[in-house]
């Protein structure tokens, strides 16, 4: 009878990879019900009301509301609603312009109100982070992630009436979702943590973090899709909906260690438990805050962290703007050209990761050395391809490329620091990743604030070129600091009490 069962699940797929797809479409589910709002907003505000209230004749919204994740577009809705009665406009490198009219939806929101909303999701996600992170260690991982998501979806159902009802509501129901959508990264390191053996751990991360990016990419042009074919509030019952499904399977096939999953094989949970070297349940220890906070490796990753999300969000959503305002050249109304550079940084990370897997496996490289190298790759090389940006001139087509090939080598954060909360300390692992990510969504704040500042008025060549001159500084402190005080092992103070021959097994295992 054990027989046969054990020998029917061990042909199925191994459980840590039905966790991977599914943290995968979870991730999909927290970051596209975050970023459609800024899809849906653009039909449901009533731009003719708004420009009569800021006394002037409106040119449908701007830049200032990317709420920190990529943007793709109006067009998306717009295109189809597009007038040609104002005659072709030239600009200076030579293309026609063509203003696009915006549909007027059902509410009277200004540009400081819609502000509000946009960014109100960021004030609950920072706060939940180190919260997050230590309840999922110290109960249950499964659980803090699949509410996390769950109370994203019913906030998503409850989006058109809440926004009925008025903008406030609105804007307390986008705090609830961030609050719930904060800890679903420490709770999924957690999880990651407990199941990952270390010779996966980049490859199964990094399937599991595609997930934000899939989740855009994904989520813009279907809300475009659902607001232009039914209508604005079909984004939100649709996807909240999608969502729903997703909460059971989640509830069916996951469990927060291989332990306490009733239907993995044996030969996959003793694979884990002796890769991982946690055969028996220990009680947490308590987080060492002293220790964590003095600790150089920690610094390297909170710093890689912030200053890689830094140049993100530059990448994502100013570039796309520099590229609008200087080249004249609207990316975003072009939904496929947009989607490529997402594409492209998908297969590239799962391709590093599993290079860099597979020679960690094979004792070529060490963790450390691998964490470095991805996580070069994803400073410098975007870095670089910023700087270009600025002295392209008017050459659209190499910008265009310029920003997919910056994007694509961004992806090595997921093998390099993103990965390296579980390495240095596996038991805190979620707590560390709501440390580091609470400081790196200050960029998400900071950007587009300190870019609106610059160029307020004065959108030219040389403003821009400073802008990415600092953010290459950024990029470069964040090379250098990661790649001096960055580590791959496991700190002193993360280990277990050495109580029997247990710690030197653990010791071994971690050679890997
Ligand atoms: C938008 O506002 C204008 C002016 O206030 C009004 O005439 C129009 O009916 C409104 N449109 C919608 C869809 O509510
Ligand atoms: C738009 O342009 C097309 C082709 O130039 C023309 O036939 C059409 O009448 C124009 N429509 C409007 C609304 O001006």
């Amino acid at each position: 009878m054990e027989d046969a069962e054990k020998k029917k699940c061990s042909d199925g797929l191994p459980a840590r990879w039905i966790l991977a797809v599914l943290g995968c479409v979870g991730f999909m589910i927290v970051y596209g019900l975050k970023v459609n709002l800024s899809v849906a907003i653009i039909a449901m505000v009533n731009h003719t009301a708004v420009a009569e209230m800021a006394g002037d004749h409106g040119h449908g919204h701007d830049d200032h509301h990317d709420d920190g994740h990529m943007t793709t577009s109006a067009s998306i809705i717009s295109d189809d609603h597009a007038g040609n009665d104002t005659g072709p406009v030239v600009d200076e490198c030579g293309r026609v312009v063509t203003e696009s009219k915006l549909t007027d939806g059902p509410f009277a929101w200004d540009d400081n109100t819609q502000g509000l909303i946009l960014a109100s999701y960021f004030y609950g996600y920072i706060l939940t982070q180190v919260p997050g992170g230590w309840v999922a260690e110290k109960f249950s991982a499964k659980h803090v992630f699949g509410v996390g998501a769950l109370v994203n979806a019913l906030c998503a159902l409850i989006t058109p009436i809440a926004a009925v009802g008025s903008p406030y509501v609105l804007v307390f129901v986008r705090i609830i979702m961030g609050i719930a959508g904060g800890v679903t990264l420490p709770g999924m390191h957690v999880l990651i943590a407990n199941w990952a053996p270390p010779q996966e751990r980049s490859k199964i991360a990094s399937t599991v973090y595609a997930g934000m990016t899939l989740g855009t990419l994904v989520c813009m042009p279907f809300s475009g899709i659902l607001a232009a074919t039914i209508d604005w509030s079909a984004i939100f019952y649709v996807q909240g909906g999608l969502s729903i499904l997703w909460y059971v399977l989640w509830m069916i096939f996951v469990f927060d260690s291989p332990a306490q999953h009733p239907r993995i094989s044996r030969s996959e949970r003793k694979f884990i438990e002796e890769s991982l070297g946690t055969v028996e349940k220990t009680e947490k220890p308590p987080v060492p805050w002293k220790k964590v906070m003095t600790s150089l490796p920690v610094w390297a990753i909170i710093v890689a962290h912030t200053c890689n999300n830094w140049g993100w969000y530059m990448l994502l959503v100013k570039l796309p703007t520099y590229m609008r305002y200087i080249l004249k050249f609207d990316i975003k109304a072009n939904a496929g050209l947009s989607a490529v550079p997402f594409l492209c940084m998908w297969i590239f990370t799962m391709l590093l990761a599993n290079l860099l897997d597979e020679l960690r496996s094979r004792k070529k490289i060490t963790t450390t050395f691998a964490r470095k190298l991805a996580t070069l790759i994803a400073s410098v090389l975007p870095a670089i391809c910023l700087i270009g940006v600025t002295y392209v001139g008017c050459n659209t087509d190499l910008a265009v490329a310029l920003l997919t090939i910056g994007t694509m080598f961004v992806g090595g954060m997921y093998s390099g620091f993103l990965s390296n909360h579980i390495d240095i300390a596996p038991p805190f692992a979620g707590t560390l990743m709501g440390i580091t990510n609470t400081v790196a969504t200050l960029p998400g704040i900071i950007v587009p604030s300190f870019v609106g500042y610059m160029t307020h008025g004065n959108q030219t060549v040389e403003v821009w070129r400073t802008i990415f001159f600092i953010t290459l500084g950024i990029f470069a402190f964040e090379a250098v600091f990661y790649t001096i005080f960055g580590s791959g092992e496991e700190q002193e103070w993360a280990k277990k009490k050495p109580t029997n021959q247990e710690g030197e097994h653990q010791k071994l295992n971690d050679m890997a």
